[in-house]
């Protein structure tokens, strides 16, 4: 970023700061527009491209909690009503910070993830389409995606070990599940997929996405169901002792403690005896890269856990047979495994 464009927030009120942060940002954006409407050199296009990102989400969001560690919901949302008309006509940071199914990380957010690329189509303007390239490619969004492959791999080699009947909780697009599909070795006759969530929306287009690459004798059962209320009833999820496999990715990072507990009780109730749970969860950790930026820039709140706290909240669920937790690669994710006893 340009010295003319640098600033300084040292005791000023949120809302100047805030403003500060925001009009630098949108000389810069607007230098950058410039830049790549002429002829100039695309490298330096792109470093100043970098250079803009790097300041106004990871930057910014930092100074931002910095200043004000303790900030209310009302200063991140100026933040975003600042900063969302600078960044243009994206598609993935529109969806993922407007929130238009009124909640965080919504099925069409987390494809979007998966894939890499806005969906259904890339947004319009060059410098909206970098925007979003560069947030799709941050490393929370790389850890989902390696939460993802995690998955693919232990689906493939739970059927391999004979487990026919999975279900997957607040399954969201399925992603997973069409590249297990489309894998050599793909599950064929008797695998069974029961997919929960709670949004129509999210079943549909799942129950879209999978269709085309259904192999013979795979069947897949969508079900509507409020797990969040279902846990709180302590009801099992579905019946007692089905599934020789559940897995849930990308849910338990918006369920408090008693929440959390509660599913992970009705999880245990669901499975079969030596039945698997495969859980994820994002960690804890100081220095989480994206942490600041996801919800300064995109409002986008997680409930992050320790080790510790997540070995506790089993325990606490009767998984007293313990949980082995292993990392993606990033270190961001936990990825839980657990089996219910014989
Ligand atoms: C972050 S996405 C994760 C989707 C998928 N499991 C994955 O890892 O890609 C969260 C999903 O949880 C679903 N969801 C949120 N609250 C829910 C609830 N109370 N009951 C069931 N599903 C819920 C949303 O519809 C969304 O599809």
């Amino acid at each position: 970023m340009n010295k003319k464009h640098r600033t300084s927030v040292g005791t000023d009120s949120w809302k100047t700061a805030i403003d500060r942060i925001a009009v630098n940002a949108a000389a810069t954006v607007a230098e950058l527009g410039e830049t790549c409407a002429g002829e100039w050199d695309q490298a330096c296009a792109e470093n100043l491209f970098t250079e803009t990102m790097i300041a106004l989400w990871r930057k910014g969001a930092n100074r931002l909690q910095h200043l004000f560690p303790h900030s209310n919901a009302a200063i991140k949302q100026y933040y975003l009503s600042r900063i969302t008309p600078i960044l243009g006509a994206t598609v993935f940071h529109c969806r993922a910070s407007e929130k238009p199914c009124g909640y965080a990380g919504d099925y069409l957010t987390m494809d979007m993830i998966y894939c890499g690329k806005p969906l259904p189509i890339g947004a319009s303007h060059p410098v909206s389409a970098r925007v979003d390239s560069f947030i799709l490619d941050t490393s929370v969004a790389r850890a989902c995606r390696n939460r993802h492959d995690w998955l693919v791999g232990e689906l493939e080699s739970h059927w391999g070990n004979g487990d026919r009947h999975v279900a997957s909780l607040a399954c969201g697009p399925c992603r997973e599940i069409k590249t297990l599909l489309n894998l050599h070795r793909a599950p064929h006759d008797g695998q069974v997929f029961d997919l929960f969530d709670f949004d129509d929306a999210a079943l549909e287009y799942a129950r879209a996405l999978l269709e085309p690459d259904l192999k013979d004798g795979v069947q897949c059962n969508f079900y509507k169901v409020n797990l969040f209320k279902t846990a709180l009833s302590r009801k099992p999820i579905s019946n007692a002792g089905a599934f020789d496999l559940i897995y849930c990715t990308g849910f338990a990072d918006y369920l408090d403690d008693r929440v959390l507990v509660r599913l992970l009780e009705g999880i245990y109730e669901s499975l079969a005896p030596g039945g698997t749970l495969l859980l994820a969860q994002f960690l804890d950790r100081q220095d989480h890269p994206d942490r600041n930026a996801m919800e300064w820039c995109m409002n986008w709140d997680l409930i992050y856990r320790t080790e510790e706290q997540l070995n506790n909240v089993f325990s606490q669920a009767r998984w007293d047979g313990g949980v082995q937790i292993d990392k993606e690669p990033l270190g961001l994710i936990a990825l839980c495994r657990a089996r219910k006893p014989k």
